[in-house]
């Protein structure tokens, strides 16, 4: 049997980071876990983030014999990577804002980072500027309503075009105002229609989605590549499973059923 991939967040940003494995990968068995009863990180010590983040990988580890893991997570992968990697002996992948790419891209030299309160101020995040986007202006928002509003989002909640204009708004008071923003929370993309239909202006908008669903395909291996090759695609029973409780899980189950989450668990 072809051994899963852990994907791992907080809540229901990892789903971002699923969709993109899964569009390249169909055929890759996932186990996907949020750890609600932490949720969120954003506003919680780096310690705690750390602990939760590690004590999850642990149990996942023992319970799934996953062929790797990524740390869907920008809150928890800027300081928690390298503990997974030295309390886990297969490949981990982590997930952080796609500064390098936005440095790149801005025509202006001005970039938005939107992320969470924590991501924000990790000095993982200075150094990723310093190397990558030490020419750019940045911007940062850090915003954990946000984060809310992309967990009622796939909830079946409408989000307020005001309230992500509000969220929004430093973006649209500086000088220069940006001309790229990095959705550096791995929540937002799930919401990318609906911010960018409040910005009017040429917004280029990037997540580290697709780079990361590349880097999950070249480090698994040979022996997994073809397993995955001979499983017809839409055939892998990937699973949802939750630390806390399975109230904030229960209306979260038609998302997950469309998204090809066959079964959903606790820990
Ligand atoms: N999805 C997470 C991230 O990429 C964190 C959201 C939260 O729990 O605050 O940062």
């Amino acid at each position: 049997m072809q051994k899963p991939i852990v994907i791992f967040d907080s809540g229901v940003g990892g789903l971002s980071i699923y969709q993109e494995i899964k569009n390249r990968l169909p055929g890759l068995p996932v186990i996907y876990c949020s750890d609600n009863e932490g949720f969120p990180y954003g506003p919680r010590p780096e310690s705690e983030v750390i602990e939760r983040t590690l004590h999850c990988l642990e149990k996942l580890a023992d319970q799934y014999k996953p062929s790797l893991v990524t740390i869907a997570c920008n809150t928890a992968s800027t300081i928690s990577l390298p503990g997974a990697r030295t309390l886990l002996d297969i490949p981990v992948v982590g997930v952080v804002p796609a500064i390098k790419p936005a440095g790149l891209a801005s025509k202006i030299g001005c970039i938005g980072l939107l992320a969470t309160p924590g991501t924000v101020k990790r000095q993982y995040t200075d150094q990723l500027i310093r190397d990558f986007a030490n020419h750019c202006k940045v911007i940062r928002v850090g915003s954990s309503e946000l984060v809310q509003l992309a967990e009622d989002h796939l909830r079946g909640k409408v989000v307020d075009p005001d309230t992500l204009k509000a969220i929004l708004s430093p973006f649209f008071k500086a000088n220069p105002m940006p001309d790229c923003i990095v959705l550096g929370c791995t929540h937002f993309p799930l919401l990318k229609e609906q911010l960018q239909q409040v910005i009017s202006a040429d917004m280029t908008w990037v997540d580290s989605g697709e780079a990361i669903a590349h880097r999950v395909e070249r480090l698994l291996d040979m022996e997994s590549m073809l397993e995955i090759g001979i499983i017809e695609k839409g055939k892998t029973s990937d699973i949802f499973v939750y630390s806390g409780s399975n109230e904030t899980v229960d209306d979260l189950v038609p998302a997950l059923k469309q998204m090809g989450f066959e079964e959903i668990r606790e820990l």
